[in-house]
């Protein structure tokens, strides 16, 4: 069991006060993170990207999912692990409780999941059987051939309905958590409000619960040289990593990030 755990986090929306999330893929940086007051580590399938040098999430198997989770697990420091079951790991509900076994026997305590209200039923069954689950919504990047590209989800008013719908509906199907990537400020503000789990948001301005990047990013590193608007570099004016974490973690807790520059309008 981690120091910080979901009810940890349940208390922290009650109170107002932010969550700190990033991405992490090994031992090194867990320990750091974690020291540093980060409170949800993401083993985030974008490793296809920034670790395996991919141009999208697509190829990462769970298998290399297990394999980071194992590393941050070795030294995390009492953050809670949330993992990303990738691309097709749970196009079915067996492949779902086989996968995110795999994920929690390896040292995760959350499943992320990345799709709207047609994920309820394969939530409840994960919940029923001691999974939490975190879903991602809005820019869902392992949905990048439907969307068209990595673009902002919810800007027309049916979509924003149909977001706000199915927030309700992972809710109320037992979900843990939600990550709302590249929504409108305002949309990711009313979906906060709306429901009682904790909203992390990515591009998704500063009323969210809680925030998260991808630690490259906010390390200021890009393999691509294309830096989403949402990205801040915690590096500029910090003399080493763990106080860019640590300046991380007080931005986000301060609610100075983000700025209004990294959200979008709808
Ligand atoms: O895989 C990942 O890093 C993510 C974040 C972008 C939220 O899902």
């Amino acid at each position: 069991m981690p120091d910080i755990t979901l009810t940890t986090l349940q208390s922290l929306k009650l109170k107002g006060e932010k969550i700190t999330m990033l991405t992490c893929y090994d031992a090194t940086f867990a320990q750091a993170a974690s020291q540093a007051g980060v409170e949800v580590l993401l083993v985030g399938d974008s490793l296809g990207m920034v670790l395996q040098g991919h141009d999208s999430t697509l190829p990462v198997t769970t298998a290399e999912m297990a394999y980071h989770v194992a590393s941050v697990k070795r030294g995390n420091e009492g953050a809670l692990i949330l993992a990303d079951l990738p691309f097709m790991a749970y196009a079915t509900t067996d492949q779902a409780f086989v996968n995110s076994a795999t994920l929690m026997q390896a040292g995760a305590h959350m499943v992320k999941i990345e799709g709207a209200a047609w994920l309820a039923e394969t939530v409840r069954l994960l919940a029923e059987r001691g999974i939490p689950v975190c879903a991602h919504m809005g820019l869902t990047p392992q949905a990048v051939n439907i969307l068209g590209g990595y673009k902002v989800q919810g800007r027309q008013e049916a979509q924003a309905r149909q977001m706000r719908a199915d927030a309700i509906a992972l809710e109320q199907a037992g979900a843990a958590m939600l990550l709302l990537e590249c929504v409108p400020s305002e949309l990711a503000a009313e979906i906060t409000q709306a429901v009682k789990i904790p909203v992390i948001g990515i591009g998704a301005g500063s009323a969210a619960d809680g925030q998260v990047l991808v630690l490259h990013d906010m390390l200021g590193l890009s393999l691509s040289g294309r830096v989403p608007k949402f990205v801040k570099n915690f590096m500029a004016g910090q003399a080493d990593i763990p106080s860019a974490l640590r300046a991380y973690v007080n931005e986000v807790k301060a609610v100075t990030f983000p700025g209004i520059e990294h959200g979008f309008s709808a």
